[in-house]
C-alpha cells in the first residue's frame, strides 16, 4: 500500500491550530536553531518528542524481518513511531515518551540461553503494550505462562477464531465462516496463558493465537498483523494506536511537509545551507523541502563527475522548474577530467569506490568554501540508513553499505548538519517530494548508486567507455518506458564489460566490447530476480545498441538472481 494515500486517508488530520499548536511546542528545534556547530546525532538515539511527533509509538525490534514493515504500518495509520533495540536501556526508554509500545517478532527462541529478554522498565511506564509473535512469547514468559516449541514451524496463511471479547481485536470484519485470515511465521508458541490473562483468538495448531489482559491495557498476537496477507492487519494497527493507545493520527503527508519546513526554518534560522544535489529521489526532496523552507538561503552543488546518466543534470533543472519554480541557486561543477585522471589505472571495485567518494569530497569541499557564509550542509539520510547505522554499531546487521558520499564532511567543513529525512520512510519521502510538487518521473526513478557508472564499466573506467555507456543505457531505458516496463521492473540499466567481442556490420568486422542489460524486480533490493521482460523488447534494445554506437560489439541480458549474484555488477 503506498504511503501518499494511506497517510491521507485517516480522515484525522488535525485542525490547522491543532498542528500550529504542536508545532510551537517544539522546543527541542528552537533550542538548537543559532548554536555553535551541531552534533551529529547518535544513530539511533531516539527523536525529541515534539509537535506531530509527540504522540508517539515505540517498537522494540527482537531482530524480526518485520520490524520496518511494523512502524510503516504504524506510521500509515497516522502515528509517529520509532525503533529501538531489545536492549535499550530503562532510562532511554523512559525518556523516548511513547503513548504505547509495541514488541517485534524475532528468531530466538524465549527457551534459548542467550534470548532476549524485555526491557528493564517496560510495564512501569504505564502505557498500552502488545506483543507480536516473539513479542507475545516474551510477554507470557514474563508473566509466568508457558511457551512450548510447536510441533511444527509454522509459516504462511492461517485461519484465527475469536473467542469472548476483546479490546484489540472487536470491530473486525470477519469472513462467512466467522474466521479471519492471518500469516503465521513462527517455531514456539503460547501453551499457557498466564495469570490474568484471556485467550481471544485460536487457530488449530495455535490455540492461543491472541491474548490479552483483564484489566491491563497489554495485548498479544502470535501472527503478523503488519503483513498484507493478514486481513485488517492495517485496522488492528489503528485500533492498537488510535484507540487503546489514544494517539491523534497526526502524521500525515501534508502535515509531514508542514512540521518538516517550520523545523527546517528554525534550525536553519537566517543562515545560508549547502545541499549536494545528485538527481536522486533523497537529494532533491531535501532540496525541494529546504527551498520551499528557506528560499534564497540554499545552495544546491550538482558535481558532474562524468559519470552519470545521460542528460541527468537538465532532468533534474527541468523537474525542479516544473515544480511551481522552486529556487535552487544551482552551482554545477564540471569535474568530469579530476574524476577521469583519479580512476585512470584503476580496476578494483572497492578502490574505485574509495577514489571516488575521496574526490567528491575534494570537489565539494573546495566549492563550498568559495560561497560565502554557509553553516549548514543538508544531507538526505533517511529512516532506514538511520536504523542500518544502530544496528551496526550494536553489530547486528550483516549486510551494511556505506551509501553515503559526504562522509565526514561536516566536521571536516566545521558546518552544521540539518537532514530534514532523517526521520521518514522511503515511501514517505515520496509522499513528501510529490506534495512538494516534484514531478511523479523523478519519485520515481530507479536507484542510481552514487559511484555512478563507474560500477557499471568493468575494469577500468575511460571516458569512451563512459560515453558509450551513457548511450546504451539511455537507449534500453528509452525502450522500456515505450514499452510501459521502466515502473513494472524496480530498477534496469546496462553494464559496460571489459571483454571485446567479434561482430560484423555491413562487410565490416567490428571488433568491440560487450554491454549487458540488467533489469531486476525487487521490492527492498536485498533480494532480486532478474525481471522477466518480453523477448522482442530485449531484442530490440539490443539490436539499437549495436547499429547506434559504433563501439559496442555484442549485447547480453543478465538473468542472475541476487542472492548470489548482487543487482550492481561491481
Ligand atoms: P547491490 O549491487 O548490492 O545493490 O545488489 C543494491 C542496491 O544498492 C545500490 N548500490 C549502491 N548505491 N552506492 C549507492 O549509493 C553504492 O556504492 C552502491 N552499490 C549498490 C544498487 O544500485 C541497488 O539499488
Amino acid at each position: 500500500m503506498a504511503a501518499g494515500s494511506a497517510m491521507g486517508s485517516s480522515g484525522l488530520a488535525p485542525e490547522p491550530a491543532v498542528l500550529a499548536a504542536a508545532l510551537a511546542m517544539d522546543a527541542s528545534v528552537a533550542s538548537t536553531a543559532g548554536k555553535a556547530p551541531a552534533a551529529v546525532a547518535t544513530p539511533g538515539a531516539p527523536g525529541a518528542a515534539s509537535g506531530i511527533q509527540a504522540q508517539r509509538l515505540l517498537i522494540i525490534d527482537f531482530g524480526s524481518q518485520y520490524t520496518q514493515l511494523i512502524a510503516r504500518r504504524v506510521r500509515e495509520v497516522g502515528v509517529y513511531c520509532e525503533i529501538l533495540s531489545c536492549d535499550v536501556d530503562a532510562q532511554t526508554l523512559a525518556a523516548f515518551g511513547a503513548k504505547g509500545v509495541i514488541l517485534s517478532g524475532g528468531p530466538q527462541s524465549v527457551a534459548a540461553l542467550a534470548a532476549p529478554e524485555l526491557p528493564e522498565g517496560l510495564f512501569a511506564l504505564g502505557v498500552p503494550v502488545l506483543g507480536i509473535c516473539y513479542g507475545m512469547q516474551a510477554m507470557a514468559a514474563h508473566f509466568g505462562g508457558a511457551v512450548a516449541p510447536s510441533s511444527k514451524r509454522e509459516f504462511g496463511p492461517a485461519e484465527i477464531r475469536m473467542r469472548g471479547s476483546s479490546q484489540l481485536l472487536s470491530g473486525l470484519a470477519l469472513n462467512a465462516g466467522g474466521g479471519l485470515a492471518v500469516w503465521m511465521s513462527h517455531g514456539d508458541k503460547v501453551a499457557a496463558a498466564p495469570p490474568g490473562f484471556k485467550v481471544t483468538a485460536t487457530t488449530d495448531s495455535a490455540p492461543i493465537a491472541a491474548m490479552e489482559h483483564e484489566a491491563q491495557p497489554w495485548y498479544a498476537l502470535q501472527f503478523h498483523p503488519e503483513v498484507t496477507h493478514t486481513d485488517q492487519g492495517a485496522d488492528i494497527y489503528r485500533r492498537f494506536a488510535l484507540d487503546i493507545c489514544g494517539c491523534g493520527g497526526h502524521w500525515t503527508a501534508d502535515n509531514i511537509v508542514e512540521y518538516a519546513i517550520a523545523r527546517v526554518r528554525r534550525q536553519i534560522g537566517d543562515e545560508k545551507v549547502v545541499l549536494g544535489l545528485s538527481g536522486g529521489v533523497d537529494s532533491s526532496v531535501v532540496a525541494a523541502l529546504l527551498s520551499r523552507a528557506v528560499g534564497e538561503q540554499l545552495i544546491c552543488v550538482f558535481v558532474d563527475n562524468g559519470l552519470l546518466r545521460k542528460d541527468e543534470r537538465a532532468e533534474v533543472e527541468s523537474s525542479f522548474a516544473a515544480s511551481n519554480a522552486l529556487n535552487l541557486n544551482l552551482v554545477t561543477v564540471d569535474a568530469k577530467e579530476e574524476f577521469y585522471a583519479k580512476l585512470a589505472g584503476l580496476s578494483e571495485p572497492e578502490a574505485k569506490r574509495r577514489v571516488i567518494g575521496n574526490t567528491f569530497i575534494d570537489v565539494f569541499e573546495r566549492t563550498a568554501k568559495n560561497l560565502d557564509g554557509v553553516a549548514w550542509l543538508a544531507q538526505g539520510t533517511i529512516y532506514p540508513d538511520v536504523i542500518e547505522s544502530a544496528a551496526s554499531a550494536h553489530g547486528k546487521a550483516h549486510v551494511i553499505k556505506s551509501h553515503h558520499n559526504v562522509g565526514g564532511l561536516p566536521e571536516r567543513m566545521a558546518l552544521k548538519l540539518v537532514e530534514p529525512l532523517r526521520d521518514l520512510f522511503k515511501d514517505e519521502v515520496r509522499a513528501v517530494g510529490l506534495r512538494l510538487g516534484l514531478p511523479e518521473a523523478l519519485i520515481n526513478r530507479h536507484p542510481f548508486p552514487g559511484p555512478g557508472l563507474a560500477v557499471r564499466i568493468l575494469g577500468e573506467v575511460k571516458p569512451q567507455y563512459a560515453d558509450a555507456l551513457r548511450e546504451a543505457d539511455a537507449i534500453f531505458l528509452e525502450e522500456l518506458h515505450a514499452a510501459g516496463y521502466y515502473d513494472r521492473v524496480a530498477q534496469a540499466f546496462a553494464v559496460h564489460l571489459p571483454v571485446k567481442s567479434v561482430g560484423v556490420v555491413g562487410d565490416a568486422r567490428r571488433y568491440e566490447p560487450v554491454v549487458a542489460l540488467r533489469a531486476v524486480e525487487t521490492v527492498d533490493f536485498m533480494t532480486a530476480r532478474c525481471a522477466r521482460l518480453p523477448f522482442d523488447l530485449i531484442e530490440r534494445v539490443s539490436a539499437r545498441i549495436i547499429n547506434e554506437i559504433p563501439s559496442v560489439s555484442r549485447v547480453v541480458y543478465d538473468l542472475s538472481s541476487k542472492p548470489p549474484a548482487t543487482i550492481e555488477w561491481e
